[in-house]
């Protein structure tokens, strides 16, 4: 990444995806106490998407940052767009739907920085692809923003790689940020070419469900964590994040636990470095077969 302050200078990215879903965050001054800490902690960087508690998980950051305006200058965002949830679709269907037209991308970049009061999204994502994309519109709409100083940067979720390329065709600026499901419990991408067809394009890899959403700790890849871990002396997340990175191009993890103690686990492993064998040995336990 060309803008040093577009990095992912962290062990792992916090994703706010269950923000909405916390009692205890649920209050502006609590969760500005929860960012400072992180914050202190040198995690910096925030992952929400509008959709995210139909928007309130944005809103919540930003009420926080609004009570601890200090704060605002040292988070970094990275949002996503382009969902339409039913409940938000104003049309006589009500459908989920994905909208990547520029007047929508324009208006949803602008409700994302009021709603999180920060002066630039350091990452803008869409979030999934639109099969009904105008690529040139869209393009334009994300250069616009970017010239604008509105995102710090483009990128894409959850897209193959010819729907990127058409994409970057179109811009002027690079794609920067991909983030995609991967994990133990998802490692396909690593062996359907779609990782290295990212790596090959200068994208920057961000793991979204780094933990299969707490799915590792199950059955068989469960119990060969909880061995390997309690062997290594480490935690069972630490080291299903260790496995992640291990892989060329340093994906970042993008974790989704809220919690003070996990978090500071997790942190502290962050150096965490794992052999060839316990990464192999790992996979096998994953994919219940053995490596061909
Ligand atoms: N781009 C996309 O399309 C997309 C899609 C989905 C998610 N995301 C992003 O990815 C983020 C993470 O997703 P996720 O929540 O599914 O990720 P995850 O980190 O894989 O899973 C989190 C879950 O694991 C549980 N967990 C159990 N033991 C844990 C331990 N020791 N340490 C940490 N967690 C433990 C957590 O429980 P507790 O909460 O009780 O700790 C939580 O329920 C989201 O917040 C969002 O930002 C992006």
């Amino acid at each position: 990444m060309s803008d040093a302050s577009l990095t992912f200078d962290v062990p792992f990215v916090l994703g706010m995806m269950r923000l909405s879903d916390s009692y205890e965050l649920s209050d502006p001054v609590r969760l500005a106490d929860w960012l400072e800490a992180r914050l202190d902690e040198g995690l910096t960087w925030f992952d929400h998407a509008d959709i995210y508690g139909k928007r309130s998980g944005e809103i919540l950051f930003g009420q926080a940052l609004k009570q601890r305006p200090a704060l605002k200058s040292r988070v970094k965002v990275v949002t996503k767009a382009d969902i339409v949830l039913p409940a938000l679709d104003s049309s006589r269907f009500g459908v989920k739907h994905y909208d990547t037209s520029a007047s929508y991308l324009g208006s949803a970049i602008d409700a994302s920085l009021s709603r999180l009061g920060v002066e630039r999204l350091d990452h803008f994502l869409l979030h999934r692809p639109d099969p009904l994309m105008d690529v040139e519109a869209t393009a334009r709409a994300l250069d616009d923003a970017i010239d604008a100083g509105k995102i710090g940067a483009a990128g894409v979720s959850n897209f193959l790689p010819e729907q990127w390329r058409r994409l970057q065709r179109g811009m002027q600026h690079r794609l920067e940020a991909h983030q995609l499901q991967l994990s133990l419990a998802r490692p396909a991408p690593l062996f359907d070419g779609l990782f290295d067809a990212l790596l090959n394009d200068g994208q920057t890899p961000m793991a979204w469900s780094p933990l299969g959403g707490g799915s590792v700790f199950e059955d068989i890849l469960g119990s060969a964590l909880t061995h390997l871990a309690q062997e290594a002396g480490v935690s069972r997340a630490g080291l299903a994040l260790a496995w992640l990175r291990r892989i060329p191009g340093n994906p970042v993890p993008v974790i989704g636990t809220l919690k003070d103690k996990r978090l500071r686990a997790l942190a502290q492993e962050g150096p965490l470095n794992i052999d060839r064998v316990t990464w192999f040995a790992l996979l096998e336990e994953a994919r219940s077969q053995r490596v061909a």
